[in-house]
């Protein structure tokens, strides 16, 4: 027998009113943050061929063991993008916009991680990235636009860490003083550490086993390797951000999960989601990935929110309560002729939210649904009024109208109709 038991895959969710309009204003919220800054939206594909994503890093999880990957029927191999840098320095190697480019981005992103709270195989990303300019003030004003967005959430309890992982050309001799130092405590690492070694040491400094922590902590620091550039630049965004009144944390062991960063990286940790999951999002200088993926050698800096992580921060902090979803006029009619299918579509096309109960119901049913609604007006067609051409407009919230009288409800001529309920919802 064929299987009815259908439920979501793993690790991913339906999700209903409220939080759907929500997650919908937060969004809202961040685009018109980014505009604000300059930033033209962009839209790529939620698939792309595998190799773009490779770039991302040889040693991380996301590449790895999280992938989404797969042949289509034409023969390519195919990835679900796991994040939105690789796809949009794709686009741009593809396309040759004038630089910068400055462009945001908001939509789902999958990774076949471990499910649990705050981390989904399907889940929704926004962010910006600006490609074509080494000025480290962009790296400050990304950061910036971030501390915005999250303010405007209404978050405040979060923590900004940031860090330089310098330029490539400046990683050799940290990369062997760092595996140098890891070797000599292998006996503490654990097998995974060891193996992440051998491909990239600077992974190790992310392993969140408690083991490996420990000896992490001890490691040598890449703030000791900065090239002279690399520092000044790296001073540079700090001066920014205390310019600016962003408060900030050097953490010199922050990597972030992805092999592209050079120079400024930097995460938003909330101090209310379980460490495990506990970014709010994060991003840095990918100064090379352009360049990897066939493009010119133009630099590029970003970063990416999780939209899911900042809602459940937003819960724990009592913040960003849902938008209201209610219409604001219920059509309540009793006749059998088409009248009440009329009527909603003669509010509707004058831009009026507006719905009404189905399958006849009585009119104590449609009034009792008007209440549920939890509009602000219903608009009730009967006999009665049907024959004086007339309508009864009915307060449900007399809070949420501006009522000539004190009486909630009173009747209308057909005509005015519109009129009337335009000044009362005014
Ligand atoms: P990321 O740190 O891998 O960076 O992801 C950014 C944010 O996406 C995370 O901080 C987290 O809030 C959210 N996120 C990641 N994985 C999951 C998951 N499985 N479930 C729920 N939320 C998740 C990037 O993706 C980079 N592209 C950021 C960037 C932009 N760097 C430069 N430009």
């Amino acid at each position: 027998m064929a299987r009815t038991d259908f439920q979501s895959p793993p690790g991913t969710r339906d999700i209903t009113e409220p939080e759907a309009s929500r997650a919908r204003h937060l969004v809202a919220l961040f685009a018109e943050e980014a505009r604000r800054a300059g930033f033209e939206r962009v839209i790529t594909p939620m698939f792309e061929d595998v190799g773009v994503f490779v770039r991302l890093g040889e040693a991380s999880d996301v590449v790895t063991k999280e992938l989404y990957a797969f042949e289509d029927k034409g023969g390519r191999t195919i990835a679900l993008r796991p994040e939105f840098t690789a796809s949009v320095c794709r686009a741009f190697v593809q396309h040759r916009p004038l630089t910068p480019w400055k462009t945001w981005y908001e939509g789902p992103a999958f990774r076949y991680d471990k499910p649990q709270k705050g981390r989904y195989r399907q889940f929704d990303q926004l962010g910006v990235e600006v490609i074509g300019s080494n000025d480290p003030d962009i790296d400050t004003e990304v950061i910036a636009l971030a501390d915005r967005f999250l303010r405007r959430v209404g978050l405040t309890g979060y923590t900004l860490i940031i860090n330089s992982l310098g330029d490539f050309a400046d990683r050799p001799s940290y990369l062997s003083a760092l595996t140098g130092f890891f070797e000599s405590r292998a006996a503490d690492l654990s097998e995974q550490a060891k193996a992440t070694l051998a491909i990239n040491p600077l992974r190790v400094l992310d392993s969140k086993r408690p083991g490996d922590a420990a000896v992490a902590a001890e490691a040598p620091t890449i703030i000791e390797y900065l090239s002279d550039d690399a520092a000044a630049a790296f001073e540079r965004v700090k001066n920014g951000l205390d310019a600016l009144g962003v408060p900030y944390e050097v953490d010199p062991r922050l990597v972030r999960g992805l092999d592209y960063y050079t120079r400024t990286t930097f995460e938003f940790a909330s101090d209310s989601l379980d460490a495990a999951q506990n970014a709010l999002g994060g991003g840095g200088r990918y100064d090379g990935l352009v360049e990897a993926l066939g493009g010119p050698a133009e630099p590029g800096v970003g970063f990416s929110m999780g939209v899911d992580r900042t809602l459940l921060a937003a819960d724990a902090e009592g913040v960003l309560p849902p938008p209201a979803t209610a219409v604001d006029v219920w059509v309540v009619a009793t006749t059998p002729g088409t009248e009440g299918l009329a009527l909603v579509e003669e509010l509707r096309r004058a831009g009026i939210a507006a719905d009404r109960a189905y399958d006849g119901r009585s009119m104590k049913a449609q009034m009792k649904a008007a209440n549920r609604s939890q509009s602000a007006l219903a608009v009730i067609l009967g006999e009665d009024e049907l024959s004086a051409g007339t309508v009864s407009v009915r307060a449900m919230r007399p809070d949420a109208v501006a009522l000539p009288s004190d009486t909630q409800q009173f009747e209308v001529d057909r005509p005015q109709l519109i009129e009337t309920v335009r000044s009362l919802l005014s």
